[in-house]
């Protein structure tokens, strides 16, 4: 049964394709269709509108792009991951890839940041972590929930539940383990080119990496 949520979700469909126009690549109708109502449902149950609305952040607080929203992370992790995905299908023909999977796991690993940066959901974990957490799930875990209710098979779950640390006590899916690398390298590689706020850079990152002087 749709929740009111998803009743009124049906206005966030043109805002969905404009932000993420890679949806497109996804080739089989029902995969496509899938990714795009997970997303108008992720949207539905928050404070967002838009993804491009949503702060380009890793979580948040950390890593946060001087310019431009979360749809610029979704964007660039995809295509990173599949022109990784690309390379090896073209120098290794008996490579097997599932390039649908990939761009549907691409677009919505980070979907549950919907609820984890969500600042309403920030401000009432603040007020008393005791009581839910704080977050009470991070966004791998809330992004698989919200790719399951929105029929989405499991292995773009999968991509969001096991693209960071939450994966580590699994074998991580080919594609899976594909877009893990693609979100590390874009972050490592936005945070050398001077895309990230300083005062955001954790210290881990700060010892690794020299952010680049941009004029
Ligand atoms: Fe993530
Ligand atoms: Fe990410």
């Amino acid at each position: 049964m749709l929740t009111d949520d998803q009743n009124n979700s049906a206005d966030l469909r043109p805002g969905v394709l404009e932000d993420l126009p890679e949806l497109g690549l996804i080739a089989g109708p029902e995969l496509q269709e899938k990714a795009i109502k997970a997303w108008m449902l992720a949207l539905g149950q928050s404070s967002f509108r838009r993804i491009r609305d949503m702060p380009g952040e890793a979580v948040p607080g950390s890593l946060i792009l001087k310019e431009g929203g979360q749809d610029l992370h979704l964007r660039g992790v995809t295509l990173v991951a599949l022109s990784m995905a690309e390379y090896f299908i073209k120098a290794f023909p008996q490579a097997s890839i599932d390039r649908d999977v990939l761009i549907a796991g691409g677009l919505c690993h980070d979907i549950g940041k919907t609820f984890e940066c969500d600042p309403e959901n920030q401000k009432r974990w603040a007020a008393d972590a005791s009581r839910n957490g704080r977050p009470s799930l991070r966004h791998p875990i809330f992004g698989a929930h919200i790719c399951l209710m929105a029929g989405l098979p499991e292995s773009v779950a999968h991509i969001a539940a096991c693209h960071s640390a939450e994966g580590d006590n699994v074998q991580r899916s080919l594609e899976c383990t594909i877009v893990r690398e693609a979100d590390a390298a874009w972050w490592r590689v936005a945070t050398g080119a001077g895309l990230v706020r300083p005062d955001s850079i954790p210290a881990e990152f700060n010892r690794m990496y020299a952010q680049r002087v941009n004029n």
